[in-house]
């Protein structure tokens, strides 16, 4: 355990004496969390190994799943990658600084460890002006994962982080919630054609103005070898409350019938039921022995984005047996952010969805809670 020491700092114009103190920890091979324009960061120096070892301890990540380095500028992308490819040039221009990260073969200097041993690196160089004051005044790449335990939903708050990690990192900057709420889009150029290993805040649409080769799964990729995956935040399990999730796989409003039938009946067992849902959708189960959560208006992506952790959170924090999500619909995601929301909600939930009209939809509810009882 160490003292965490935490500085709120403003998010557009940090103190620098909080910026220094934060650069120095790092320069002492210490961790520190900090905010980025998507998600907070648990940032080491990417070139020290052992500070690099404390990430995987602090956050319980497998040693195989690598890390993201973030630089300060386009310009630092030598000290970390080799054998660049030409079109980084127009992909830093035209996306960075911002929540896209590229996947380049490693260079020499990076912690072999940043990698998990691979001979690739994945880089970005975020746009918030907290990382990028810490960046600059600590002139080090960080290699940083999100700032949560392995598995849980990422943080969007110094809180969160806190929630997560008080004790095991050195130093958090505060510098409030982040703005996009979900982590950078990962393209991976180490192959031809590139290939998208994660949605994220950059669109897939935008990015094909410039990838117009880019291969983009149309289902989420799933994997359970962490070995054997290319991008191990592919993982079923991933972003996960500790309560079960279930997502309703009807459509908003044609369903609501026999979603309340289904709440009811498992409120009769005895088990408390979450619900987690757009806006215009709480108002319909208003009547029901249920925890509402709502994650924003039904065709606001960019403000289901921002809230979706939060509420993945405060859903987990209700004591309910089991938590029942809609997805955003797919031609609402197609294109844009979206298709980071359906994909974070898919992993949520290990891939698990019910049909409420489905009469075998309860059995597939009683099964899980089960399950999870049993897991304790
Ligand atoms: O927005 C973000 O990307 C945030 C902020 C803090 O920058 N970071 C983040 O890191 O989400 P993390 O570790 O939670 O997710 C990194 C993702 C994982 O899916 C990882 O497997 C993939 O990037 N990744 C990292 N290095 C890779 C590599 N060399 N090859 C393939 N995938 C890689
Ligand atoms: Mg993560």
């Amino acid at each position: 355990m160490v003292a965490t020491q935490v500085y709120q700092v403003d998010p557009y114009q940090p103190d620098p004496a909080a910026i220094a103190a934060a650069a120095q920890t790092l320069a002492a091979g210490r961790l520190v969390a900090f905010p980025t324009e998507t998600v907070y960061g648990l940032g080491a120096n990417a070139l020290d190994p052992a500070a690099v070892a404390r990430i995987f301890a602090a956050k319980q990540r497998p040693f195989t799943d690598p890390l993201i380095v973030h630089l300060a500028t386009a310009a630092h992308i030598a000290q970390v990658a080799t054998a660049i490819p030409p079109e980084v040039a127009a992909l830093a221009e035209h996306f960075w600084p911002g929540p896209l990260t590229l996947v380049l073969r490693r260079g020499p200097h990076v912690a072999p460890n940043v990698s998990a041993g691979r001979e690739s690196v994945a880089v970005r160089v975020p746009a918030h002006p907290v990382a990028h004051a810490l960046l600059l005044a600590c002139g080090l790449p960080i290699a940083a994962p999100s700032a949560n335990l392995f598995s849980r939903p990422s943080p969007t708050t110094a809180q969160h982080v806190l929630d997560d990690l008080a004790g095991r990192v050195d130093l958090v900057l505060d510098g409030g919630a982040t703005t996009i709420g979900l982590e950078s889009t990962v393209v991976d150029l180490t192959q031809t054609p590139p290939v998208l290993l994660r949605p994220g805040g950059v669109g897939v649409a935008a990015l094909r103005t410039l990838l117009p080769e880019l291969r983009s799964p149309d289902a989420p990729v799933v994997v359970t070898d962490t070995e054997a995956a290319s991008s191990p935040g592919t993982l079923l399990k991933h972003y996960a409350p500790r309560t079960p999730v279930l997502l309703l796989r009807g459509a908003a409003g044609d369903d609501d019938q026999r979603v309340h039938i289904l709440v009811r009946t498992l409120h009769a067992r005895g088990l408390r039921v979450g619900l987690l849902l757009p806006d215009e959708e709480i108002a319909h189960y208003a009547d029901l022995h249920a925890e509402l959560v709502s994650f924003g208006p039904a065709h606001d992506m960019a403000a289901i984005g921002r809230a979706l952790f939060a509420r993945l959170r405060e859903a987990d924090s209700l004591g309910a047996d089991v938590i029942l999500a809609r997805p955003v619909a797919e031609q609402a995601a197609a294109g844009g952010i979206g298709l980071a929301i359906r994909d974070r909600l898919f992993r949520a939930a290990e891939g698990r969805a019910i049909d409420a009209a489905d009469p075998a939809a309860l059995g597939i509810v009683l099964s899980v809670v089960r399950r999870e009882i049993d897991r304790g």
